[in-house]
């Protein structure tokens, strides 16, 4: 069988997943012919990797020769997990040379890239996945098949409510993520996961947004209030460390240390910066109302400083009430240890049926990488199960625009104080689930 020939574009801690399972997992069925980054040391870090786990040779390209990648190994699919900010250009660019593109969440972060983006799919005709692990996470998906089932009957509201801690949460405020023209600032780097499982355990998509927020933890008043007066820019170099409990010591394993410390000679780059610093400009405590296009109205909000890590959402439907409140294992992003655990016993899905007795739903099994969903997601994208999904967890580019234009009309909303309508976003969307 010929295998798929991938090239990927952003070598950092969450591009190795698609790595691995292209030289190891995947290996029958697919190659990498090349990777791209802006970072050379972190690129050669990824060829090192293939130079152990492929026999085909990998080549390395830096971000001005992302073209001269393409028509020098002719890959049939690229795959993106760089910075959000250039998903983009990367996907906008690899889709006019020719190729299928499978892309890291949030698919963008602005309304012009992604009109850019719609246009370049019609256009052009090729495919373009975006990658929600979210979905494939079994108890999440048990959420899907509960709501599918008519359990509750017809769903007219949604209470959603996500918590960071001040472990990962406090991590966004650290790294690139810390400015919004990077990332959108958490409304749409991170909040693009909790939108897409809405859109889809309801399948709709939002029409409108009203959102306020404010950064009130991470900010130097905090650092102050903790006695913590003498900062410097990063924790590598501070006179703080040994008292500030957000210290990040990128010398101890060797992800962070190889991955970003030992790299920063190529681009400057330091992954551990205060979260305390007034350089940030993104929020960190958010609320929402959001209505659909089946007239369910949802409350969100989300926290980035808190104890525990998690969420709880609740739907409430003609029929009664589904709780389901998650709680994940503490990490950050490249520590080595497993991303977005969750924990089994602090996570409960509760049917109460109106007039009659309440019912604890036993969960649906996951371990692994984001409460299970990474491995599986892997799967359905390399081995997509030809009698089709009854849960279509696969997303391509409508559900990639509707997850972020949530998160996009919510950043305008919270600057000029009005509701946002997605229709006024961005043009030729289309619906996912019909
Ligand atoms: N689905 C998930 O659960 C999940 C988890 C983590 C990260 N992510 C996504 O994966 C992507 C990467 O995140 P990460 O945590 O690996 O970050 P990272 O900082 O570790 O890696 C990003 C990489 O992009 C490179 N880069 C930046 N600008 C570039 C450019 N213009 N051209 C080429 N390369 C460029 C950087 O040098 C770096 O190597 C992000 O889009 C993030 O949202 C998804």
């Amino acid at each position: 069988m010929m295998k798929t020939k991938y090239a990927q574009v952003g070598t950092g801690g969450r591009g190795f997943m698609y790595a691995q399972a292209v030289a190891e997992t995947y290996a029958s069925l697919a190659e990498m012919t090349a990777v791209c980054d802006r970072n050379l040391g972190r690129a050669h870090l990824y060829q090192d990797y293939f130079k152990e786990h492929q026999t085909r040779p990998v080549a390395v390209y830096g971000e001005e020769d992302f073209d001269q990648m393409i028509r020098d190994t002719r890959p049939d699919t690229v795959i993106v997990t760089t910075m959000d900010r250039y998903h983009e250009k990367y996907i906008v660019r690899a889709m006019q040379l020719g190729c299928d593109v499978i892309t890291e969440k949030p698919m963008t972060i602005e309304a012009e890239m992604c009109q850019r983006i719609v246009d370049t799919v019609k256009s052009t005709g090729k495919s373009l996945r975006v990658t929600f692990n979210y979905r494939y996470s079994p108890p999440r998906t048990q959420i899907k098949d509960l709501l599918m089932s008519g359990i509750i009957g017809e769903v007219y509201s949604v209470d959603f409510h996500w918590l960071l801690d001040t472990s990962h949460g406090a991590d966004y405020f650290r790294r690139w993520h810390r400015n919004k023209v990077n990332s959108g600032g958490l409304m749409v780097h991170k909040a693009t996961h909790h939108f897409d499982l809405i859109n889809w355990w309801l399948s709709s998509f939002p029409k409108s947004v009203f959102a306020s927020g404010q950064r009130r933890y991470y900010v130097p008043e905090t650092a102050e209030r903790l006695g913590l007066h003498n900062r410097s820019e990063r924790c590598h170099t501070c006179p703080e460390a040994s008292r500030c409990p957000f210290y990040l010591d990128l010398t101890v394993g060797e992800g962070l240390k190889q991955l970003y410390l030992d790299q920063e000679q190529h681009d400057g780059y330091f992954r551990d910066r205060c979260v305390f610093s007034p350089d940030i400009d993104i929020e960190d405590n958010m609320n929402l109302i959001v209505t659909y296009d089946n007239h369910v109205q949802m409350s969100y909000s989300l926290n980035a400083f808190m104890p525990w890590e998690g969420y709880i959402v609740n739907f409430n439907g003609s029929q009664g009430r589904l709780e389901h409140r998650c709680m994940e294992s503490v990490y950050i992003s490249g520590d080595d240890r497993v991303p977005g655990e969750m924990i089994g016993e602090a996570t409960s899905t509760t049917l109460f049926p109106h007039f009659g007795a309440k019912q604890d739903i036993p969960i649906w099994e996951a371990s692994g990488g984001h409460g299970g969903g990474d491995d599986l997601l892997l799967k359905d994208i390399f081995t997509p199960d030809p009698q089709g999904d009854p849960y279509q967890r696969a997303a391509d580019w409508r559900g990639g625009a509707y997850s972020i234009l949530t998160g996009v009309a919510a950043n305008l909303s919270m600057d000029n104080g009005k509701v946002v309508l997605i229709d006024d976003l961005v043009q030729g969307l289309e619906n996912p689930y019909f």
